[in-house]
């Protein structure tokens, strides 16, 4: 039902929509930024440029006959030395989030990186108060491997970012 597919320029606007929404934002490390669409256009242009260290997937889910895109999964800033990435995700709407979308991209995602590309390492930052997203890291395999204190300023107040990681031979 769900499947993974490279970021075309056609997912922009939906995308540029979820990064607009302060609700979906909250819940991730990155800050909220008003967002034009010329800037998800330089956005993914600088994609384009950058596909030798960045992997950008949208999550589909192939039962929806109107808007099927529903998230997008990122393996960012390979290190190719390292063997080793920085993993992201959000699923758009509140609507399609705990249809286990999410856990499917992860694993699929890890899929690619250590079949595939030959990755040792997936790592991430979550918010300590994202239960959802760490119950989804740990259900597949990241560890919690400590904690960024006070690393994120979110919705006017500092939250700690849990350090996450899984290794080739976790997985
Ligand atoms: C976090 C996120 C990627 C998870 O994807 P999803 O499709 O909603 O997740 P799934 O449906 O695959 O699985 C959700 C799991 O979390 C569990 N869960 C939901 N709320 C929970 C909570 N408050 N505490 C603990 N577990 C929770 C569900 O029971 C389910 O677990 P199970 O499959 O073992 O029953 C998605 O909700 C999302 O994009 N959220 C907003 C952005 C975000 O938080 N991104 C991650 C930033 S690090």
């Amino acid at each position: 039902m769900f499947i993974l597919r490279e970021l075309e320029r056609g997912d922009i606007p939906a995308i540029n929509s979820w990064r607009r929404n302060r609700a979906l934002i909250a819940s991730l490390g990155a800050p909220f930024r008003y967002i034009g669409a010329e800037i998800d256009e330089a956005w993914f242009d600088s994609y384009l440029k950058s596909r030798g260290n960045t992997v950008r997937c949208a999550i589909v889910d192939g039962s929806l006959s109107e808007d099927p895109l529903i998230g997008l999964v990122t393996l960012a800033g390979i290190d190719w030395v390292s063997r080793r990435a920085t993993l992201h995700i959000m699923i758009g709407s509140q609507s399609n989030q705990g249809r286990g979308a999410g856990t499917f991209a992860v694993q699929e995602m890890l899929r690619h990186a250590f079949d595939d590309l030959g990755l040792h390492r997936v790592e991430l930052d979550v918010l300590e108060d994202n239960a959802a997203a760490i119950h989804v890291y740990e259900k597949v395999g990241f560890k919690r491997e400590g904690t960024r204190r006070e690393a994120a300023f979110k919705c006017g107040r500092w939250v700690d970012l849990i350090h996450m990681g899984i290794l080739s031979a976790d997985y």
